[in-house]
């Protein structure tokens, strides 16, 4: 059996204080934690470093995510964090989440560029798509289907629908493995989506800035 993909999405929250308490936390409570499951923990740039120096010291299973990579390469672009410097501190990289599509107007063009910079320099794309109207960039292998109501509204997809979706994607896009669900995802529903077939893990934004609602959500997942 394939393991589920589990992925926090801190979005712009916590400072390093508060990544570190939320590792402490974690840390305490990890015998209750199967290492069966990949887990990905995708915090702002700032806590990157911290983030990889936490999974170290706690000897955690945890991969760590950029949450968004720029579209140049190094170079005269101020305040931009190209893909290889990501990848200093990241395995995976999230492209295409809708608040960043909505917020900062990213489009496919943009996102096919980051898409073609993440690749070649060894970055996993979690490739977020908003439905089945969103073109699915070459070599992406894994897409995160949130669709934009279900999104920290307490209101998530059905479970069946979040199935048919992830059916299609990987009926569309032969290069596609694995389609993971994301929006309003509890401790409560997780196993609704990771017990369909073609759901392959989830995105989980609000319900992941709490330690122990994080380590239920894998648990239970
Ligand atoms: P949510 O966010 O779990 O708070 O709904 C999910 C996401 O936007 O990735």
């Amino acid at each position: 059996m394939k393991k589920p993909i589990i992925i926090a999405n801190w979005k712009a929250n916590k400072t390093t204080q508060e990544a570190i308490a939320w590792f402490q936390h974690l840390a305490d409570i990890r015998g209750q934690l199967a290492d069966d499951k990949v887990v990905v923990i995708c915090p702002g740039f700032h806590l990157l470093s911290t983030v990889k120096t936490q999974i170290q010291h706690f000897n955690l299973v945890f991969n760590v995510g950029a949450q968004d990579i720029s579209s140049f390469s190094a170079g005269a672009h101020t305040g931009e964090v190209p893909a290889e410097f990501a990848r200093e501190f990241a395995t995976y990289v999230l492209i295409g989440h809708s608040e960043r599509r909505e917020q900062l107007h990213e489009l496919d063009e943009l996102l096919e560029r980051k898409v073609r910079l993440a690749l070649p320099s060894g970055l996993q794309v979690i490739y977020c798509v908003r439905g089945l109207e969103d073109v699915i960039p070459q070599g992406v292998t894994l897409v995160a289907y949130e669709p934009v109501g279900a999104i920290g509204s307490g209101q998530p997809d059905t479970p069946e629908n979040a199935q048919d979706v992830a059916e299609q994607i990987k009926q569309n896009y032969p290069q596609v493995q694995a389609v993971i669900y994301g929006g309003s995802v509890s401790a409560e529903n997780v196993s609704l989506y990771t017990s369909q077939a073609a759901i392959d893990g989830v995105l989980v934004g609000g319900a992941s800035l709490d330690a122990a609602s994080f380590s239920e959500i894998i648990r239970n997942s």
